[in-house]
């Protein structure tokens, strides 16, 4: 059902994808983050001084105000990376009250690669990473996470994923921002939705439960007989399956050409890397469902290193774009969200008092 307009992105079930009228594949191929978040949220893509400005601005953000450090020491250290985040995110909310509406936007987009690996490092007990304000977002990323710069190679192959994560026009979680936006509540409340909204395995989810899965599989061997029982029990096999596309996820596509790129210049991950050819190709043979982004985007963060708890919250570090660029968009001409419903409940029931039940 389409509930609205929009010119930020569009899916479509020929397996396309294009970010206001770029095909995915033009900005996988020659785009940075920082000038894909730039083309998202001013709809055209930026001059050489326009990106520096944008630049200079999230860096100068992206560190984290101590407030949020002294919330997230009170968090219990077995608690989800994504309940964590959307915590610190919203704290951060009440901390920023005082920023001007862009300044806002700024900040939230600067700081979500800080607040997700340093809100997973101290809730474990570790010692926080400040970001460098010389390193764009995929490299800050690797670099927090791991106390030490990544190469030339790694931040260029995380910065792809992030540009594919960017945006997905009406999904669940852009849609939740959507929803709230049209409430006129503030950027921080919005996005504190879309996170809950991502944390589902059905969601944003999805990427740390097939990289559970496969890690389960093992090798590609058993990949046949695994996805036979999943499927004999009616279970979800994830990482697989669209409502938009039934053929080919483009972006899963590129994914799977960057985990082969990795994997040549790694050396690292080659039996992950057959793994998940075998898995796709048994699934597709059995149930005709095309591997989506997030069964690809699952090996390439474990080749780099991620944890697995943190493979959502690094989807929100690039969704967190896509879902200003909707707040605006709603509020550029805004009428709350009030959806119908079929009534299918009973009618003209009599009142029975308490005592006579
Ligand atoms: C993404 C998803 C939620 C889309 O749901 P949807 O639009 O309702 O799915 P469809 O209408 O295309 O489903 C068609 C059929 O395929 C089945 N199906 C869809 N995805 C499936 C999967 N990953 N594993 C097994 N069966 C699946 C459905 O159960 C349905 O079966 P039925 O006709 O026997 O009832 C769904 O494919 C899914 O749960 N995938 C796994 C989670 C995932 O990877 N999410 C990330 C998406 S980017």
């Amino acid at each position: 059902v389409a509930v609205a307009d929009t010119k930020i992105a569009k899916s479509g079930a020929d397996g396309s994808l294009i970010y206001r009228g770029y095909s995915i594949q033009d900005l996988f191929e020659k785009s940075t983050f920082e000038e894909t978040a730039f083309l998202i949220l001013n709809g055209r893509l930026p001059s050489r001084k326009e990106l520096a400005v944008f630049t200079s601005r999230l860096r100068r953000r992206s560190h984290l105000p101590p407030e949020i450090y002294k919330v997230l020491r009170t968090l219990p250290r077995g608690a989800h990376p994504m309940d964590i985040l959307r915590t610190a995110f919203s704290a951060l909310g009440t901390i920023e009250r005082g920023l001007s509406p862009d300044d806002r936007k700024i900040s939230i987009i600067a700081k979500m690669p800080s607040l997700v690996i340093n809100s997973y490092r101290v809730v474990r007990g570790k010692r926080p990473v400040e970001p460098k304000e010389s390193l764009g977002q995929g490299a800050n990323i690797l670099y927090m996470l791991r106390g030490k710069a990544p190469s030339a190679f790694e931040s260029w192959v995380m910065e792809r994923v992030l540009i594919l994560y960017m945006e997905h026009d009406f999904n669940a979680s852009a849609f939740t921002v959507t929803v709230v936006a049209s409430t006129l509540a503030d950027v921080y409340s919005a996005c504190t939705a879309g996170l809950a909204a991502l944390k589902g395995p059905l969601h944003g989810g999805a990427n740390e439960a097939a990289m559970q899965m496969l890690t389960k599989i093992g090798k590609a061997e058993n990949a046949a007989a695994y996805v036979q029982q999943l499927l004999a029990a009616h279970e979800k096999i994830m990482g697989f399956g669209h409502r938009v596309y039934k053929t080919v996820d483009p972006r899963a596509q590129l994914t799977k050409q960057l985990l082969r790129r990795l994997v040549a210049e790694t050396g690292k991950g080659e039996a992950l890397y057959d793994l998940c050819e075998a898995v796709e190709k048994v699934v597709w043979e059995l149930k005709k469902l095309p591997a989506n982004l997030e069964f690809y985007a699952a090996p390439v963060f474990h080749i780099l290193g991620v944890p697995q708890e943190v493979d959502t919250p690094l989807f929100a570090c690039s969704r967190i774009v896509g879902w200003v660029a909707h707040y605006d968009e709603q509020l550029q001409d805004n009428r709350i969200y009030r959806p119908d419903a079929v009534y299918v409940g009973e009618k003209g029931l009599k009142y029975v008092p308490i005592s006579e039940r």
